[in-house]
C-alpha cells in the first residue's frame, strides 16, 4: 500500500534543461581530427571557458592527495580515457556528453547514432521526481496485516521524523514524501518466513544521488517503526531497485537517415530499420540476448556515470533488477525497444530505467575531473544528467543494433573505431 504520497507525481515530467544558448552546438567540426590538447581547447571555446580551463583533464585531474581523501589505503590513481560524444540534442538543447571508458568504438558509435537521432529532432526525455527508496526491515511482527495498518496511520509522523533527521534536504525542497509497507512472507517447504515486514520510506533527494540520505533516514526512524509494530529492527539501507526514480528517453530516426551504401551495395533505410526492430525483438525473446543488448545500453550509461562521478554499481544494480521485473511475461527483459513505423517512415526507440544520479555531494565535492566533466555536460541538475546518461545509453544501443543488423559488429563497429583513428 502507498500512503501519504501526494508529492509523488502521477505521471512523468519533462527533464529540466540546465543550459541553453542559441549558438551552442554539439556538432564540433574538426574535433575528431584534432589532437587531445587541441580538442580541449576547442571544447573550452565552445563552452565559453578560458582556452586552458580544461587542461587539468590531461592527466586525470585527481592527485594522490585527493585520492587518499576519497578512499582508504590509497596508493595512487588509475587512468581511464575520458572522451566526449558529439551531436547530441536532448529536449531541444545541444549537449556535449563526457564519457569515460576503456572500450574502443563506444564514443564514436554513440556520436554517430546521436547524429541519426538528431535528424529526427533529437532525444526526448522525461523523468519522475528524484525519489529514492529507503528500507527498514522489521522481524518478529506478530500480526503483519495489523502492522501495515499501523504504519499507514503513522505516515505523517514518520515523514516528519525523516525530515527532522534531514533538515538540509527539507530546506532544499526535498524530503520524505511517502511510506509503503510490504509483508515478506513465504510458506514453501523448508523455507517458511513469517512476521517480517519492510517499510519503504520514499525520499525526494533533489540533486543528490541520495544513498547517504536514505541510510540516515532509515536509521533515524527504525526504532520508532519497530516500536509501533512490535518487532525487532532488521536492516536499514536504501534499495538500489529505485523504481520511483525513473528516466525515459525516446528517439525517432527517419528511414532516410538509415540508408547506406557501402562495398556490399545500397541498403534502403526501411530495411535497416526493420533489421534493427528484429534485433530488438530477439532481445525480448531471449534473456541471453537481452543481457548483451542491455550491456550495449550500459556502455553509454556507465561511461557517462564514470565521467561524472556517479555510483555506477548502483545504476547497474537498479537497471538489471528492473530488467528482471519489468515484464512479468519475461524472465529478464531488454531495457529498450526499437520498432519501425512505416506510416511515419521512421524507426522509433525507447529506453526506460531507474537512474539514481546526483550532481551534488559524493565525488563532485573533491574530484576536479568530475567537476569539469559536469561543466562539459552543461552543468546539469540531476534530472538532466539522468536524461543525458539515458540518451547516451540509447545511442550506444542503436549503434550496436545497427551494426549487428547490417555489417556485423566486427566490420561495423570496429571499422568505425579504425576510421575515427586513421581518417579523423
Ligand atoms: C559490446 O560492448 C556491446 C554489444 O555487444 C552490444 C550488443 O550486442 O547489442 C555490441
Amino acid at each position: 500500500m502507498m500512503t501519504n504520497d501526494t508529492r509523488i507525481p502521477d505521471g512523468t515530467l519533462p527533464s529540466t534543461v540546465a543550459s541553453s544558448s542559441e549558438t551552442f552546438t554539439s556538432r564540433l567540426s574538426h574535433f575528431r581530427r584534432a589532437a587531445p590538447a587541441e580538442r580541449r581547447r576547442l571544447l573550452a571555446l565552445a563552452l565559453g571557458l578560458g582556452a586552458g580551463d580544461l587542461d587539468g583533464l590531461a592527466d586525470g585531474a585527481l592527485d594522490c592527495l585527493n585520492a587518499d581523501k576519497m578512499i582508504e589505503n590509497a596508493i595512487g590513481v588509475l587512468g581511464v580515457p575520458l572522451g566526449v560524444a558529439l551531436n547530441f540534442v536532448i529536449d531541444g538543447t545541444d549537449v556535449l556528453v563526457p564519457m569515460c571508458i576503456e572500450e574502443p568504438s563506444v564514443i564514436a558509435a554513440a556520436s554517430h547514432a546521436a547524429k541519426l537521432v538528431r535528424d529526427g529532432g533529437g532525444f526526448q526525455a522525461s523523468s519522475t521526481l528524484p525519489i529514492m527508496i529507503s528500507q527498514v526491515e522489521v522481524r518478529g511482527v506478530a500480526d503483519t496485516a495489523a502492522a501495515e495498518a499501523i504504519i499507514e496511520r503513522h505516515t505523517t509522523e514518520l515523514c516528519a521524523a525523516v525530515d527532522a533527521a534531514l533538515p538540509n534536504l527539507a530546506a532544499r525542497g526535498g524530503g520524505a514524501c511517502g511510506v509503503r509497507v510490504r509483508t515478506l512472507e513465504r510458506a514453501e517447504a523448508g523455507d517458511v518466513v513469517r512476521g517480517r515486514i519492510v517499510v519503504h520510506l520514499h525520499l525526494d533527494c533533489r540533486d543528490a544521488m541520495g544513498a547517504n540520505l536514505c541510510n540516515t533516514a532509515a536509521e533515524a526512524v527504525a526504532p520508532r517503526i519497530a516500536a509501533l509494530v512490535g518487532g525487532d529492527v532488521g536492516l536499514r539501507i536504501l534499495s538500489n531497485l529505485n523504481d520511483q526514480r525513473m528516466t525515459t528517453v525516446r528517439a525517432v530516426i527517419p528511414f532516410a537517415s538509415l540508408e547506406r551504401s557501402d562495398a556490399d551495395g545500397a541498403r534502403q533505410g526501411a530495411d535497416v530499420a526493420a533489421g534493427i526492430a528484429e534485433a530488438s525483438r530477439f532481445a525480448e525473446l531471449d534473456p541471453y540476448r537481452a543481457a548483451t543488448h542491455n550491456k550495449g545500453i550500459f556502455n553509454g550509461i556507465d561511461a557517462v556515470a564514470l565521467a561524472t562521478g556517479q555510483d555506477w554499481r548502483a545504476i547497474e544494480a537498479g537497471g538489471h533488477a528492473f530488467a528482471a521485473l519489468v515484464r512479468p511475461d519475461l524472465r529478464y527483459a531488454p531495457l529498450s525497444r526499437w520498432w519501425a513505423d512505416s506510416t511515419r517512415a521512421s524507426l522509433l526507440g525507447e529506453l526506460t530505467l531507474p537512474l539514481a544520479v546526483g550532481t551534488v555531494g559524493g565525488a563532485t565535492r573533491i574530484h576536479d575531473g568530475v567537476r569539469l566533466a559536469l561543466t562539459i555536460a552543461g552543468s546539469p541538475d540531476a534530472r538532466r544528467l539522468a536524461a543525458i546518461a539515458a540518451s547516451a545509453g540509447l545511442a550506444s544501443n542503436l549503434a550496436a543494433l545497427r551494426a549487428l543488423a547490417t555489417d556485423g559488429i566486427q566490420r561495423g563497429h570496429m571499422a568505425l573505431h579504425r576510421r575515427y583513428r586513421e581518417e579523423g
